[in-house]
């Protein structure tokens, strides 16, 4: 039996919502997990929410919410948001469950008991937003490099965990395992920062000073640093020390952090292990940042990118493919709409999507859509090279799914993907089927290019289930078969001949930049349908949205966005909403329209504007039509 596969993301703070970022983390723990489950070893996918510390206490504070009542609202955005984006993990866990105050009372103690845990006065720089102690080393011009800001100089008496005990085992550790933080650069970052001694960690806060976490088992004065909790999630989760989940996965753990947490997770987390006698994990895997404009996604700077929009307007696949195409493992990647559709449209709808319907198209045209049977002897004399080149194929890929290194992965699909198109031309099967004598021929070519798309529909199934899904269903795979297997990938002539496929659809509709950038109209020939009726609410839940009558003052075009209108609304208060209805509506005849504006829409920036609202229209054929009233009321009349 394969060793089995344990991976885990880094537990959020509950501070803020989730984001791009997060987003990214957990989707490549997903494409993790699901690749290794397609070689057969059992899986554990462990994600959650950090929620002790300063930080938390101050957010619920602005929302005035106690910190209880705050951490289950927005552990449950985390909790709800992974569902959405096809994250399908094991366990989640809040560092607020008691089963995980447990296990964080007895590592303590154990350490304690161990005399790696002392008592001491400390006077030292603390960044509040950090949450912990720098060194002057650490500090960029006297600031904290993450926060910009200047550290409180604090002095206390707390508990400290003896890690400089340590420092020259995790040196060796770290050189006799030279793949235990990887990619490569950043064991060579943690290695350079042993080079100095290494600081005891301060793992208490005064309860004076902070409530909100774990009470230190040996003094009821304190509670317990928030990530010396937060680390601890890693084992609690698999309810260490005698759960059989501890004993089965955790020899096997690997982590997955961006390089902001490296610190903690290359130093502390080894250390503390190693002093609580608990077995070293395996790999911490180390990614870049998602940058906007070359800044970093965060919310102080007012810049981040929300998942659910991007799946909402592009296609739930679509986004976690960009996202692992994109981003060189361990790498920062700026992300950027442009690029986003520009992959879609390439990779997406023309490479793979092409590939699909031409084949598809090609199977219904020339055998009325039975996959056909072959004769060995005739696929032997056409050297058609799709089952080697696709068991190289899978080498490849395995290889680079291992190390995280999805966009090579990707890369060695799409090659495969490129070798098939190529191989349509040269073999060219409507020349075949002119001629009855290359029927034979015929059928060789269509079954093989149809193989080849089931090997494709296997290897993207980690990044994007559902079109892998959809891609066998027309392939005439039963759904009931577990497909999703690296060795049945290897195994050609899985599909059987005489197997009924269904008609063709586009698995990815292009998008169309030239017509529009912003509302991002989709050129598929489907249809205009009038969509369903939404899921009932209540009223309570309709009473949320605050619907409000407003003059617009003035308007004018945004550059660049065709269809936007950077609007100013008179609601009581003047307000800049941006709405895409320049096709329609010049800005001279808005002026002086009264029209419904959701006004407690959270804002979000559009081409640089923010907008504070939305206006309400309904869009038929293109053509847009504003909500109005038929009398003129008060600007900022609440509608009822
Ligand atoms: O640090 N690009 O939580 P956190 C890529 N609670 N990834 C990003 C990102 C960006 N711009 N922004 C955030 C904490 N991330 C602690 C962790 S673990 C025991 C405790 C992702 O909410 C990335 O995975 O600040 C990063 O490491 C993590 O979110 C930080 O999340």
């Amino acid at each position: 039996m394969p060793n089995p596969f344990y991976i885990t993301t880094p537990i959020y703070y509950v501070n803020a919502r989730p984001h791009l970022g997060h987003a990214y983390t957990t989707i490549a723990a997903d494409v993790a997990c699901r690749f290794n489950s397609m070689r057969g070893v059992e899986t554990f996918f462990l994600t959650g929410t950090d929620e002790h510390g300063d930080k938390v206490i101050r957010a619920a504070k602005k929302e005035n919410l106690s910190p209880r009542n705050y951490v289950d609202k927005i552990s449950k955005l985390f909790k709800d948001l992974w569902p959405e984006l096809n994250i399908k993990y094991n366990y989640f866990i809040r560092t607020t469950d008691a089963s995980h105050r447990a296990v964080v009372e007895q590592v303590l103690q154990k350490i304690y008991d161990s005399g790696d845990i002392y008592f001491s006065e400390y006077t030292g720089q603390y960044c509040f937003g950090c949450e912990r102690f720098y060194t002057k080393r650490e500090l960029v011009d006297g600031k904290c490099p993450d926060h910009e800001t200047v550290p409180e100089i604090i002095k206390e008496s707390n508990y400290f965990f003896k890690m400089s005990r340590y420092q020259d085992w995790l040196i060796d550790h770290i050189k006799k395992n030279p793949d235990f933080i990887r990619p490569e650069k950043y064991k060579n970052e943690v290695l350079s920062f042993l080079k100095e001694p290494l600081e005891d960690l301060c793992i208490s806060r005064p309860k004076t000073r902070l409530q909100w976490g774990i009470t230190l088992p040996f003094d009821n004065n304190y509670v317990t640093y928030v990530w010396f909790d937060a680390l601890l999630n890693y084992i609690s989760a698999l309810k260490y020390p005698y759960g059989i989940e501890f004993k089965k996965f955790w020899s096997s753990v690997q982590h997955i952090v961006a390089k902001d947490i490296l610190k903690p997770h290359g130093i502390y987390w080894p250390i503390m292990l190693k002093s609580a006698g608990v077995p070293i994990y395996k790999h911490l895997n180390v990614h870049g940042y998602w940058n906007i404009d070359q800044s970093k996604m965060s919310k102080s700077l007012g810049n981040v990118i929300e998942p659910l929009q991007l799946k909402n307007i592009y296609g739930l696949d679509a986004f976690r493919f960009f996202l692992m195409r994109d981003m060189v493992f361990g790498l920062d990647s700026n992300f950027s709409e442009d690029a986003f559709i520009q992959r879609i449209n390439s990779d997406l709808a023309n490479d793979l999507g092409n590939l699909f319907s031409r084949v598809l198209a090609m199977a219904h045209k020339y055998f009325k859509g039975i996959v056909p049977d072959v004769n060995p002897e005739i696929e032997k004399e056409l050297h058609l090279g799709l089952e080697s080149d696709a068991l190289k194929t899978i080498d490849k890929y395995e290889k680079a799914m291992e190390i995280f290194a999805f966009h090579k992965a990707i890369i060695v699909i799409w090659d495969y993907i490129n070798k098939m198109n190529k191989s349509i031309d040269t073999t060219a099967p409507w020349v075949l089927a002119k001629k009855k004598v290359s029927l034979k021929q015929l059928e060789a070519v269509i079954y093989n290019l149809l193989e080849g798309l089931r090997v494709i529909s296997g290897l993207i199934y980690p990044i994007m289930p559902d079109t892998a899904t959809t891609m066998q269903k027309h392939l005439g795979m039963n759904p009931e078969k577990p497909f999703y297997n690296l060795d049945i990938l290897r195994t050609w002539k899985t599909i059987t001949a005489g197997t009924m496929l269904p008609k063709s659809i586009i698995l990815f509709p292009r998008i169309d930049m030239k017509k529009d950038n912003n509302s991002l109209t989709k050129t598929d020939d489907s249809e205009s349908l009038i969509p369903e009726i939404k899921p009932e609410i209540t009223f309570d839940e309709f009473n949320k949205i605050d619907l409000r009558v407003g003059t617009v003052i003035r308007a004018e075009a945004i550059p660049r966005a065709k269809k936007l209108l950077k609007i100013e609304v008179d609601l009581g208060e003047k307000r800049t909403i941006v709405a895409g209805i320049s096709a329609t509506y010049s800005h001279e005849e808005l002026v002086g329209k009264q029209i419904i504006v959701v006004a407690n829409l959270k804002p979000t920036k559009l081409m640089g504007t923010l907008s504070k609202g939305m206006l309400i229209a309904a869009v038929d054929n293109n053509v847009c039509s504003i909500a109005t009233l038929d009398q003129k009321v008060k600007p900022g009349t609440p509608l009822s």
